[in-house]
């Protein structure tokens, strides 16, 4: 089988660094299902990427409501036939001193990027064991790496991931399933220039300047990693994090 008759779930789809997933998997010739909980944003996207070619569909869902995720699917497969590979992309990432949390952001945040995850994994996979073939690649975040401040709910719920990743990839090693992790760092996507806006984040300039590469990385960067994790050469690549992050030193 190649990537033309495979179909990739994308959560998270609509902007950033799911949509840059989307649209390089669009290009590598997967169908794509976009996920997303803004309304209407997935179906736009998704419209956008068959704008130039690519073969997509968009559901609106909150990957925190596992009925929700459900009916996207059931729907996905109707439209685009059985799933084949799953990114868990979506995520929220909010900031919040430790001792001002409140349980409640500490639930969301758990419950949307954690959560969420097994949400997407676990109802996508029969059709990945069906089919004796399968990728899944978690967005997770260097955060989880290295610590965060203010962002304890978010590196957990990152590192929550990163152990997801590596006990289904031993659970489903011989079922022609691999999954990995990619973990970003400081990609110039439509929310972080927003945080910057507020002042919450410095400037590109002075991001970059910790970078050892020099600079921002893009969505495309994330998406490159992506596309080699979910490729038939990638079979022997499973229950890894690929850190994508411009070289930035990772304690
Ligand atoms: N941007 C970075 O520097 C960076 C760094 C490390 C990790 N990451 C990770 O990369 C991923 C994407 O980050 P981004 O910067 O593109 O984020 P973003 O906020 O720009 O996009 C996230 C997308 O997820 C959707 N979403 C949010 N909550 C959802 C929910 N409950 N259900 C379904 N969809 C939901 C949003 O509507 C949005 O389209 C996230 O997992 C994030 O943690 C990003």
């Amino acid at each position: 089988m190649t990537a033309a008759g495979r179909v990739a779930v994308v959560t998270g789809g609509a902007a950033g660094i799911g949509l840059a997933i989307a649209e390089r998997l669009a290009k590598d010739g997967f169908k794509i299902a976009i996920l997303d909980v803004v309304d209407g944003a997935a179906q736009q996207a998704a419209e956008a990427i068959a704008g130039v070619g690519g073969h997509a569909r968009g559901y609106r869902a909150d990957v925190s409501d596992r009925q929700q995720v459900d009916a996207a699917l059931v729907a996905a497969r109707a439209d685009l036939g059985p799933l084949t590979a799953v990114v868990a992309n979506a995520a929220v990432a909010p900031q919040r001193p430790f001792l001002d949390m409140t349980l409640d952001e500490w639930n969301r945040t758990l419950s949307i990027n954690l959560t969420g995850t097994f949400n997407v994994v676990q109802s996508a996979l029969p059709d990945l064991l069906e089919a004796g073939w399968g990728r899944v690649v978690l967005i997770a975040s260097s955060s989880a790496q290295r610590g965060a401040p203010k962002m304890a709910h978010y590196a957990a719920s990152k590192g929550g991931q990163m152990a997801l990743t590596k006990a289904l990839a031993v659970e489903f090693a011989k079922s022609g399933i691999t999954v990995n992790t990619v973990a970003p760092s400081s990609i110039d996507t439509p929310s972080v220039q927003k945080k910057r806006a507020t002042g919450a984040i410095p400037s590109a300039e002075d991001m970059a300047k910790y970078i050892p590469v020099g600079r921002m990385g893009t969505g495309e960067d994330i998406a490159a990693a992506v596309s080699y994790l979910v490729s038939d050469e990638a079979s022997y690549v499973t229950g890894q994090t690929v850190s994508v992050n411009g070289g930035s030193f990772i304690g």
